[in-house]
């Protein structure tokens, strides 16, 4: 089992600035990486379908022998984990905002979140918010069509400037000191935040931590690859092609890229 891949799944391409960090962080791993872009955005369905889309994936990562399933979408750990840990014997990485560490840093008591509508409006999310922003305003804002532009590879067009200084005006407005970005692929929108947001909001994204949890939970059960070479890495999307490729540049690992039915 230790010489099997880690499966990484998303609803698109966002969740490669997971599969990024783990390449980094666990260089011996193979990785199998679905963008399930036929059926994105997964924030704007309900939870019992965001669980069944997140079951078919799994069982896609299942028949390619995978040892560990990391689920690289915020939208999908925190509406269908619970689900999925109960169906599946093996074991599950989630990726959730990571409220915790900007709640214990602020100064100004005032936290910005940028998420789908299907993770801010999650049990999950509510439960997590609840434990740590007891003095601390949290400013939730959905990122309504940004994923759409980030799946079109549209990440710096207009569109995009619009959209998203549109969601980062009332934060600012309310004096944020950190932003947490509460979905996958907003890490790909770190460079135009930074040109909108004041120098001292901090940018808070889960991806080195999913990284480290990996590894934490693949040593835990025995199951890191002992084999000190470079690992192979392989993704598919359903969706297009050309956007999953686009994305992944520029990147220090080896991989390859194609289409396949899920
Ligand atoms: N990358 C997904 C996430 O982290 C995108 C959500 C969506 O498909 O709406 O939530």
């Amino acid at each position: 089992m230790q010489k099997q891949p880690i499966g990484i799944f998303d609803s698109g391409v966002g969740g490669t600035s997971i599969w990024r960090e783990i390449t980094a962080t666990l260089p011996n791993e193979d990785t199998i990486y679905l963008a399930d872009s036929k059926y994105a955005p997964y924030g704007k369905r309900p939870a019992s379908e965001i669980i069944e889309l997140s079951s078919k994936n799994t069982e896609k990562l299942i028949d390619f022998g995978c040892k560990i399933i990391v689920v690289a979408c915020n939208t999908a750990t925190t509406n269908a984990i619970k689900a999925l840990r109960l169906k599946y014997k093996l074991p599950f990485i989630g990726i959730e905002p990571a409220i915790k560490p900007a709640a214990i840093r602020t100064q100004t008591k005032k936290v910005g979140v940028l998420a789908t509508k299907g993770t801010l409006s999650s049990k999950l999310f509510a439960k997590t918010s609840d434990l740590y922003t007891g003095n601390i305003e949290l400013i939730e804002v959905i990122g309504t069509g940004l994923v759409e532009l980030i799946e079109e590879g549209k990440i710096n067009s207009p569109e995009m400037h619009k959209l998203l200084s549109l969601y980062i005006q009332p934060m600012v407005k309310k004096n944020i000191d950190y932003l947490v970005l509460g979905c996958s692929h907003y890490p790909y929108l770190i460079p135009l935040l930074r040109q909108m947001l004041p120098n001292h909001v901090t940018i808070i994204d889960s991806g080195q931590a999913v990284a480290r949890q990996t590894k934490a939970i693949l040593q835990k059960y025995t199951l890191l690859n002992p084999d000190r070479k470079p690992g192979t890495h392989t993704l598919f999307t359903n969706g297009n092609l050309f956007s999953l490729q686009e994305i992944l540049k520029p990147n220090l690992v080896d991989y390859s890229v194609s289409g396949l039915r899920f």
